[in-house]
């Protein structure tokens, strides 16, 4: 596996909490966007099919997104209207960080900078370098106990606040 396509290892996150299956992942989804405010990074890590766009699926309906919501595996880019704007973005297509212009990564990222919108990656490798300090949740899906059990770890820079740690620790008071 290239660079690019690395996928972090679950001991540097801590434990997570358990989907059962795609439903409970968008539920997940959902529940995680009440928590953001705007001017968010997320990166999503896991494997092919661990279920990186169903939880962004979620997320984008508890933001109000009415559009369907598909992989951007191919377009690179999707963009939703919500409460807040959704930047979507696939990076498994991208050999090199030098791709970033060609599909407007630096105005997106001063647009989410601006705090007006959120960006969120699937496959994020490339767009490591680019993000320089900017703050980061980052959320890795590895497998579950069972065939259709994910467990969806979350760690941040800075430290995710409170409520996004209850929500990844199964402590979610609404869950
Ligand atoms: N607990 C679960 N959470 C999410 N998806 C699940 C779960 N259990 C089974 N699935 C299935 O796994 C697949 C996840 O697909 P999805 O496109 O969300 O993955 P992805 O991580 O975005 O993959 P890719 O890297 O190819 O973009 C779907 O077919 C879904 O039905
Ligand atoms: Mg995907």
């Amino acid at each position: 596996m290239d660079p690019g396509h690395a996928v972090p290892a679950a001991a540097s996150f801590p434990a997570g909490v358990e989907t059962t299956g795609p439903g409970e992942t968008f539920g997940l989804g959902e529940r995680a966007a009440a928590l953001l405010r705007g001017g968010e990074v997320l990166l999503l890590h896991g494997g092919l099919g661990a279920g990186k766009t169903c939880f962004v699926q979620g997320l984008c309906r508890g933001l109000g997104v009415t559009a369907e919501v598909v992989s951007p595996t191919f377009t690179l880019v999707n963009t939703y209207e919500g409460r807040l704007r959704v930047h979507h973005l696939d990076f498994y297509r991208i050999e090199s960080p030098a791709d970033l212009p060609d599909i407007g990564v630096p105005d997106l990222l001063d647009e989410v900078e601006d705090g007006g919108a959120v960006l969120v990656a699937e496959w994020p490798g490339p767009l490591l370098a680019a993000l320089g300090p900017l703050p980061r949740l980052e959320f890795l899906a590895t497998a579950g106990g069972g065939p259709s059990s994910r467990r969806w770890h979350l760690r941040g820079q800075p430290e995710p606040a409170a409520a996004w740690r209850a929500l990844f620790s199964g402590g979610d008071p609404a869950c």
